[in-house]
């Protein structure tokens, strides 16, 4: 995984994620809502949806995001706390960027977990009204029956590695507890009322090919009005798995057309993808 972010870092031009500018300003003017994105698990606000915040502020929108579900003495390492512990500080963050952004409304973008909370979240957390669009890239809505939710911290922790063990070995995952087959917050989330919340207009980006969310239909919610995409809908060459979801310029167009409610924009498809 270094390796992949160090690529990926070079083919993109921003060597130096951490410091570019101009994501996070407050003072950022854009005509589309606010972006809010939210990493998954193991990540941080820094790694896993950074790239694609990039690009979206370069495509004009204001985006905003920090890292949630971290212990104290463990910032390095988001996501890791229950899915309920997490959720307020993700509803507190939407709040605090319509109050500084003067916005009525944010779009939510999530990956992974990330993905799952920007469900839940509107859902649990009286959010709902802050909330337009979302776009939640592969959360593990019905559970995911992959085992080994730990490796996603791994993966997508930080990248010394140590970090990731030493915060697992004294805290554990609660959030890897919370996704899996008959995880607390999987129950809850669909505890048969609606998952989708008044006014809100959620699209799932799924890939077939995904690997760790699975089976990849999890991710998808059937009530009306929600869009079930298929990433190989619009790219049937394109290969992505769970990580790579990320990174992947198929998905982040994707990402734009439900940010601009365009759905059927057509773009150029990348072959391949810059990782698993
Ligand atoms: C939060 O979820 C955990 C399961 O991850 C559960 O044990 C706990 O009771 C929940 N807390 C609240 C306040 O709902
Ligand atoms: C990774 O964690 C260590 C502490 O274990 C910290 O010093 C380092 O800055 C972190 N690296 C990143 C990229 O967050």
């Amino acid at each position: 995984m270094p390796s992949l972010r160090q690529l990926l870092a070079s083919t993109l031009g921003c060597a130096a994620a951490v410091t570019a500018t101009g994501i996070n300003d407050f003072s950022c003017q854009s005509d589309h809502n606010p972006v809010v994105l939210l990493h998954g698990l193991g990540a941080t606000y820094y790694e896993d949806l950074n790239f694609l915040q990039y690009w979206l502020q370069k495509e004009g929108y204001c985006t905003y995001s920090q890292t949630y579900g971290a212990y104290d003495g463990f910032p390095f390492v988001g996501g890791l706390k229950p899915i309920n512990e997490s959720a307020p500080e993700i509803a507190a963050y939407i709040k605090e960027v319509t109050e500084k952004t003067g916005k009525d409304k944010v779009d939510l973008v999530g990956h992974s977990e990330g993905a799952f909370q920007s469900l839940y979240v509107p859902k649990f957390e009286g959010v709902a009204h802050l909330v337009d669009k979302i776009a939640a890239i592969a959360p593990p809505t019905h559970a995911t029956s992959f085992a080994g939710l730990y490796k996603l911290a791994y993966l997508f922790g930080n990248s010394t590695r140590e970090a990731v063990g030493d915060v697992l070995h004294a805290l554990g995952c609660g959030a890897c507890d919370d996704l899996g087959l008959d995880g607390a917050a999987v129950e809850r989330l669909n505890d048969g009322k609606p998952i989708v919340q008044e006014g809100n207009k959620v699209t799932i980006i799924a890939s077939k090919y995904d690997e760790l969310v699975t089976p990849p239909t999890t991710s998808f919610v059937h009530e009306d009005g929600v869009q079930n995409w298929w990433i190989q809908d619009t790219c049937p060459f394109d290969p992505v798995g769970h990580i790579g979801e990320a990174y992947d310029l198929n998905v982040w167009n994707l990402v734009k057309n439900v940010l601009d409610e365009t759905p059927d924009r057509k773009f150029v498809c990348l072959i391949g993808s810059p990782g698993k």
